[in-house]
């Protein structure tokens, strides 16, 4: 049997302090990396390991697997201040993105508003893929300044304008848009604003009852610090039933309590909200795993965990500026989020950078075993409740040794 209730952590409320304890990979190096995936609690992996070790043994019961996705989507809603209704499991992100994207009723020439050059693959081929298929215009916006363009889409939007999307954070060089700005802009036009949410959430904070963002995916690998697989994707209830989901089985129709096997018929009524875009059985294993990261995510709050990561993000920009290193876009205000990058300009290469001085510091820091990544060209220092001031002094300890030995 499954334990009915979340793997419990004692956790005293608001302390991001106390959770570093959960994270055995937090003692093992300095981790920086969380924009490309998050640590993982010691308490996953238990529940993991119990999980399996049912299925094993045979003696797994069904209704205690749906009792966890039930405590799960509640979990995600409660993260984001959404309705569980709001709330769709998904796979990853990328299939969050193209759910929403294939639910709207194109017609040609309508058109979708993004900014190519600051988006993940994910969020840029949906939009080709309907092109193609429908004859949509796709009105592509540069960046400014390394930032999302909200003014430049708010004026790009038009009579025929369905979707605008962009991403909470990018993912390079890892600056937050001005959400609410654009969220209160596309609401008033009735325009749908699709966000991918993959880095920033469960770090930063953001509530759905103020900011009236339509629809947003997730996945689990970052911040919500669980396994790849496994993701959801918010879409607000009275979007959600505008909506035509582009897949549909059993789990995306209203039969009440019956069981899964009950077949309807031809006179079916979709689930409410966005659960008409689920499908059939669950990820049950990454459900577990979520769990215990959900619990202390939700312990803790994210307003609090923003409040902490910001101020490792102005300690470690101070501290490399004291270096005379170059911060992207250092400036505090809206953009600012969990993401330091170092470097002066967004690249064209994906996981390398140009310039020969930033590959010899990512070499060095690597070689103390501080795990980072670079992403187009700029090395991209990402963090979360489990980052403390060890480690952006630890950072800047590595990085005022290596500028003595550039210098000499
Ligand atoms: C901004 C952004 N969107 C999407 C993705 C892809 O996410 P997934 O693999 O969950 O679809 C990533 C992964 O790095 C990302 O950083």
């Amino acid at each position: 049997m499954i334990s009915s209730a979340p793997v419990a952590v004692s956790l005293s409320a608001g302390s991001c302090a106390d959770a570093r304890g959960y994270f055995p990979g937090a003692a093992n190096s300095i981790y920086f990396d969380t924009a490309s995936r998050g640590l993982v609690p010691g308490a996953a992996k238990a529940a993991i390991e119990e999980q399996v070790e049912l299925r094993v043994q045979g003696t797994i019961e069904k209704t205690r697997m749906f009792e966890t996705i039930d405590r799960v989507r509640h979990g995600y809603a409660g993260l984001i201040k959404a309705h569980p209704d709001e709330i769709a499991f998904t796979k990853n992100v990328s299939e969050g993105l193209n759910m929403a994207a294939c639910a709207i009723p194109w017609r040609a020439g309508d058109n979708v508003i993004l900014c190519p050059e600051l988006e993940h693959p994910s969020n840029v081929y949906p939009w080709l893929h309907l092109k193609n298929r429908f004859g949509i215009e796709v009105r592509t916006l540069k960046a400014r300044g390394g930032r999302m363009p909200v003014d430049d889409m708010i004026a790009a939007i038009n009579d025929r304008t369905r979707v605008v999307t962009c991403s909470y954070v990018t993912f390079a060089p890892g600056l937050r848009t001005d959400i609410v700005r654009l969220a209160e802009t596309c609401a008033e036009r009735d325009v749908m604003l699709l966000v991918d949410g993959a880095q920033g959430i469960g770090i930063l904070d953001i509530d759905m009852s103020r900011v009236p963002i339509a629809a947003m995916s997730v996945s689990t690998q970052k911040g919500l610090m669980a396994l790849y697989g496994m993701g959801f994707l918010y879409v607000r209830k009275e979007w959600a039933e505008r909506l035509d989901p582009p897949f549909l089985s059993r789990f995306s129709v209203d039969l009440g309590a019956a069981h899964e096997a009950t077949g309807g018929g031809d006179n079916y009524a979709l689930m409410p909200g966005a659960r008409r875009f689920e499908v059939g059985n669950y990820n049950f294993l990454a459900a577990t795993a979520v769990e215990p990261s959900l619990d202390i995510l939700l312990k803790i709050g994210t307003p609090t965990i923003e409040t902490h990561v910001l101020r490792l993000s102005e300690r470690m920009i101070r501290g490399l500026q004291d270096l005379v290193l170059p911060v992207f876009a250092p400036e505090a205000g809206v953009h600012r989020g969990h993401i330091v990058a170092i470097g002066s300009a967004v690249g064209a290469q994906h996981d390398s950078t140009d310039d020969p001085i930033m590959q010899s510091l990512y070499k060095t820091l690597s070689d103390n075993g501080l795990r980072l990544t670079i992403r187009r060209g700029i090395l991209r220092v990402s963090m979360h409740l489990y980052n403390n001031e060890d480690d952006v002094d630890g950072l800047l300890d590595i990085v005022r040794v290596w500028r003595t030995k550039q210098a000499a």
